[in-house]
């Protein structure tokens, strides 16, 4: 203790006696740099002077960090864009999204006011989003956004969680196990089988078919993991023809190529031809859909997943909006045969309403997903229990399971499947209102999904662009069967019928427009 204290007056007058001394002659930089190192002991630590960070804005972040006033205007202005956003224009306006200059500017110089911040957002930014909470969004496929689930989501973002690894968050650990085990019950997969939370269907496709990839290698006695495909074996990979681009690309990144696909032709509603499979063996990785992105068709799973077990091939099913259909009493004769395959793609923020971003690799084979996803290094703490990065792309990845449990919570079984054939049902009215208004429906509306025409291509690129223009409501475009054509994805359980009927009017609207010319 005395040691201690003497050794601090030391230092401390170190300065002073060497000034005395000036045969010494140290220089005052030295000394402030010797003072600032001075040592001292406290509970035992040892501690130094020297800065550690930049007064300014620490002092200002922790203060900032407490103003309980910057979130509740952050919630005020949440709750003012939840309540407009059913009676706005869907899509921004031109003058909402000119204003998007204000946002290219220079990175200031200075830390900016926190109030101002968030007023820029607000004044300018809701006015430029895509008011895709409502219920008249039908582009791409996306889905809203359930109440739980973003109340939820609101909590999480305040926990800010890493789901690496259970010793970063042991809650969002539990709560990827418990997911996990719902998900497969839900939708009827074999016990056991894993899930990988990701950002959506893109990457849970390249995590399922390197899964795939790898472990029809490593029966052929070829580790990938370190030898890499330099002399591999080769694998055959066969597809339907109306594969979704993300599974391209997600073949293009594991180095398996486009050009050498099998692509297997498609019926008229973009279903795999099941007659028309190639020979499968145990090298093969088979790539099937579970939902088109434009028809919503179900490839024919049964009597396709047979053929490929008998042979040993793996299988992964693209099911990124349509997997939902298997929670469906109604619905699951379109998913039929899925539990055959070996891995599944599906988004929780499409057809389930769940926030984005949520993707889900599901993988029967366990030990194949997490090898092909493994890493190490030795500050990495692995646990007895679920560690979530094992099964994803990613190391730190935001707590997005804590929303699909709220969004499962909040639905429970029968919700779950009453908002899939809810949105089939929606679905089947939009076509039925567009029917009796004389347009041509292209596909059996058998989910979510719709394909309108008019006769000539022209046209109905003409009537795309004013009914996106609307305001009233918005879809995209896609070429079906060498057609252009309208695209309508029901994907909203905010969806109403008398959106659908609002929605129906702006193409009857806009047809005439185009006729009129
Ligand atoms: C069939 C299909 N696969 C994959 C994707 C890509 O999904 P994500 O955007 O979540 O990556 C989509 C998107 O609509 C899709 O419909």
């Amino acid at each position: 203790m005395l040691g201690k204290i003497g050794m601090d007056l030391f230092l401390l007058t170190l300065p002073i006696q060497l000034d005395i001394d000036d045969n010494l002659n140290w220089s005052f930089s030295f000394l402030s740099v010797l003072l600032q190192y001075r040592v001292t002991w406290k509970r035992g630590v040892t501690m130094t002077n020297k800065p550690i960070e930049s007064k300014v804005i620490s002092d200002q972040l922790r203060t900032q960090a407490l103003d309980w006033a910057l979130y509740e205007q952050a919630k005020n202005y949440a709750l003012d864009y939840m309540k407009t956003v059913l009676d706005r224009p869907v899509y921004p306006t031109d003058a909402a999204i000119k204003n998007l200059a204000v946002f290219r500017e220079k990175l200031p110089d200075q830390p900016a006011d926190p109030y101002r911040v968030l007023e820029k957002l607000h004044q300018f930014g809701s006015p430029a989003t895509v008011a895709q909470t409502g219920g008249r969004y039908f582009g791409f496929v996306n889905g809203g956004i359930l109440p739980t689930a973003l109340a939820a989501k609101w909590v999480v973002d305040v926990w800010d969680q890493n789901a690496a690894l259970y010793v970063i968050s042991p809650i969002v650990s539990v709560l990827e196990e418990v997911c996990e085990g719902w998900l497969v019950d839900l939708l009827g997969l074999p016990p056991n089988t894993a899930a990988g939370f990701v950002s959506g269907t893109s990457t849970a496709s390249l995590c399922g078919l390197v899964a795939g990839r790898d472990h029809l290698l490593r029966r052929k006695g070829w580790d990938v993991s370190s030898r890499g495909l330099f002399g591999a074996p080769e694998i055959r990979v066969v597809l339907g023809s109306g594969a979704h681009s993300t599974v391209y690309k997600a073949l293009s990144i594991l180095g398996l190529g486009k050009d050498r696909l099998i692509s297997v032709p498609t019926d008229e509603q973009g279903r795999m031809r099941a007659d028309l499979l190639p020979e499968l063996d145990n090298n093969t990785l088979l790539i099937l859909q579970a939902g088109n992105v434009n028809s919503g068709a179900f490839d024919p799973f049964v009597e396709i997943c047979t053929k490929a077990r008998a042979a040993d091939a793996w299988v992964h099913i693209d099911g990124a909006f349509g997997l939902w259909a298997a929670a469906s009493p109604k619905l699951k004769h379109l998913t039929q045969g899925i539990e055959l395959a070996d891995s599944w793609s599906v988004d929780a923020h499409k057809t389930l309403n769940a926030p984005y971003d949520s993707g889900l690799i599901l993988c029967r084979h366990r030990e194949s997903l997490t090898q092909a996803l493994h890493m190490t290094g030795s500050y990495i703490i692995y646990s007895e229990n679920r560690d979530g990065m094992l099964y994803s792309a990613e190391m730190s990845r935001r707590a997005r399971a804590v929303e699909l449990w709220a969004t499962l919570m909040a639905l429970g079984r029968s919700g779950v499947a009453e908002l899939i054939e809810d949105l089939q049902n929606k679905a089947a009215y939009f076509a039925d209102c567009l029917r009796n208004e004389g347009f041509a429906i292209l596909n059996e509306v058998c989910f979510n999904q719709v394909l309108v025409a008019s006769d000539d291509s022209q046209q109905t690129k003409e009537m795309l662009k004013l009914i996106q223009s609307s305001g009233e409501c918005w879809c995209g475009g896609a070429s079906w069967q060498g057609k252009d054509v309208i695209r309508i994805s029901v994907c909203s359980y905010r969806t109403t019928r008398q959106d659908i009927e609002q929605s129906a009017w702006a193409f009857v609207a806009a047809r005439e427009k185009v006729r009129v010319g």
